[in-house]
């Protein structure tokens, strides 16, 4: 499967590899990281960059596919719908079902509210799917929620919002216990205690998983108890804005049938956004280990009618995406290969880092081998480096690939590559939204009333990088808090008359502004055509 040159490489990998295994290379210094970040992650590349001219956020910089999306026009005007006959009532709207939706409308339902979910494509397909490596909580006896909040608050640059960090760490425990009441399979030992790992930046080994397909597990959980409990689901239509009322509070949505485009209304007490992240933009061309439908449509639909951004401006480059072949090109390799073992290796078979360290700098190190050092082995679509998978069963014993990451295993296997006998090729990929709405402690946005948000569309929990882990259980925690403090607020809010004034408002303030151009959002799907730019893009990150 790999190419005469591929092999050659591997031939120098395989030669160092009994050293390899052994060397432990040292973590890199604060200022090592901070020059590294600078001038190789992403996030500092300020031409990719551009400032918002109009909204809450007006004068702060975020990607520009974002910037286009935010300051877009919006799919409808003002007079498109009745708002006098909605189609649907509820107490809480949950917009969005993956991991972070569904754990808020189980909430909500348990709370006594009458709660429906709309989701663009069908219940469960969200990054919390696509998740693999685990989920974070502090409940070994060497550890504790307040060292899991030193490596979070540490890995995030300090940046956390010290009450949502606060909550995440300590309701982990938690959130754990509450996935497996709910009948989540996680791996345990033979006398019942559960396996954990490490991830990078963390200092204690608190990752739970169900092998390497942790978020599929949670998911199917997940889904299973919101049909159980007959939750109403409306798929294949997507929420395209928000409806607020008299008072600019928020009170439903518009949805569009994804098939006929057929417009409804939905009036609802409290709304919850959790609609995930942005991968599908893929931001400066990269690839994305994201699922189809993430295309910021809750950052968008939220930001038109007034809520705050915190963060917009920092993402997640998975430092391992498969580089090789192409057919899974920016697919997640899990950071679990490395927990395991595996280490990153160059094109001279040389161990260029410390496998665990915090994402952005593992991400930013890659790119540095493969651009400036020219260290990388040319791929079919640009460069990658080797991440030695057989240093895994060195360490761990055979049967360890199979036992712990048999997706891995399987993935690899079908295009010809025995991940137990030969090193895969991986690159960055885009991987996570770490901004997003600015939200209290309760979940709601700060500056809209009865507007919560859940999962990946919140920023502050991790402040500007996250780390392994922490996304699936950020979905539990603030998805469940978001479920039953809408419901909650629910039983206290009477309806004004609803609007859609904001659309018009928002108009006018892109005329105002001087903004041109024929695009509308929210985005809902990504465009794959040739001589699309986000389609042939893909060459760009490298
Ligand atoms: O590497 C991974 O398995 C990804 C985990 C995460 O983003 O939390």
């Amino acid at each position: 499967m790999y190419s005469k040159e591929m092999l050659e490489s591997i031939a120098k990998v395989e030669a160092n590899r009994a050293e390899n295994t052994v060397m432990e290379p040292r973590r890199m210094t604060a200022e090592e990281k901070e020059v590294l970040l600078a001038t190789y992650h992403p996030d500092y590349k300020q031409r990719e960059f551009s400032v918002l001219e109009i909204g809450p956020n007006k004068g702060d910089k975020v990607p520009t596919e974002l910037a286009e999306l935010l300051q877009a026009s919006s799919r409808i005007s003002e007079g498109d719908v009745d708002l006098e006959n909605p189609d649907y009532e509820t107490d809480v709207l949950v917009i969005g079902a993956g991991g972070a939706g569904t754990a808020a409308a189980i909430e909500a339902d348990n709370a006594g509210a009458k709660v429906m979910i709309v989701t663009k494509l069908r219940m469960g397909d969200a990054n919390t799917m696509m998740a693999e490596g685990g989920i974070q909580a502090a409940d070994k006896p060497n550890d504790s929620p307040a060292i899991h909040y030193v490596d979070a608050f540490g890995g995030g640059h300090y940046a956390a919002k010290p009450e949502l960090l606060y909550r995440l760490v300590t309701e982990a425990p938690d959130a754990i216990k509450w996935l497996s009441d709910l009948g989540v399979e996680f791996d345990k030992m033979p006398d019942g205690t559960m396996v954990t790992t490490h991830g990078g930046g963390t200092s204690r080994k608190r990752m739970h998983a169900a092998k390497d397909y942790s978020g599929a597990e949670i998911m199917r959980t997940l889904r299973d108890e919101v049909l159980n409990r007959q939750i109403p689901v409306v798929d294949f239509t997507a929420a395209i804005e928000l409806i607020l009322d008299e008072n600019g509070k928020a009170a439903g949505a518009v949805l569009m049938n994804m098939e006929t485009r057929e417009l409804r209304t939905v009036k609802a007490k409290t709304v919850i956004i959790a609609t995930g992240g942005a991968g599908r933009l893929h931001y400066q061309g990269f690839p994305t280990s994201n699922h189809y439908g993430a295309t910021a449509d809750g950052l968008v639909m939220g930001y038109r009618a007034g809520a705050k951004l915190l963060y917009a401006e920092t993402l997640q480059y998975h430092p391992t995406g498969a580089a090789y072949p192409e057919q899974i090109f920016g697919a997640l390799v899990t950071e679990k290969v490395r927990s395991l073992g595996a280490k990153l290796v160059n094109v001279n078979g040389e161990v260029f880092m410390n496998p665990l360290e915090t994402r952005d700098v593992s991400a930013a190190s890659i790119i540095r081998e493969c651009s400036d050092r020219g260290n990388g082995i040319k791929t079919s679509g640009g460069y990658g480096v080797w991440l030695d998978t057989p240093m895994i069963e060195i360490k761990g014993g055979e049967g360890t690939i199979e036992r712990r990451i048999p997706a891995m295993l399987r993935m690899f296997g079908k295009y010809g590559i025995d991940i137990r006998k030969q090193p895969i090729l991986v690159y960055p990929t885009l991987h996570y939204q770490n901004g997003g709405l600015d939200i209290d402690k309760t979940g709601m946005t700060t500056n809209i009333e009865n507007l919560y948000v859940a999962g990946e569309a919140v920023g502050g929990i991790h402040g500007r990088n996250r780390l392994m882990g922490n996304s699936l259980l950020d979905i539990i925690v603030f998805g469940r808090s978001a479920g039953t403090n809408a419901a909650n607020k629910s039983k206290e809010v009477t309806v004004g008359k609803l609007s859609l004034s904001h659309i018009t408002a928002y108009e006018n303030l892109r005329k105002e502004a001087g903004i041109a151009g024929e695009t509308v959002s929210p985005k809902l799907l990504p465009t794959y055509t040739h001589g699309n730019p986000v389609f042939e893009g893909k060459k760009k990150a490298f």
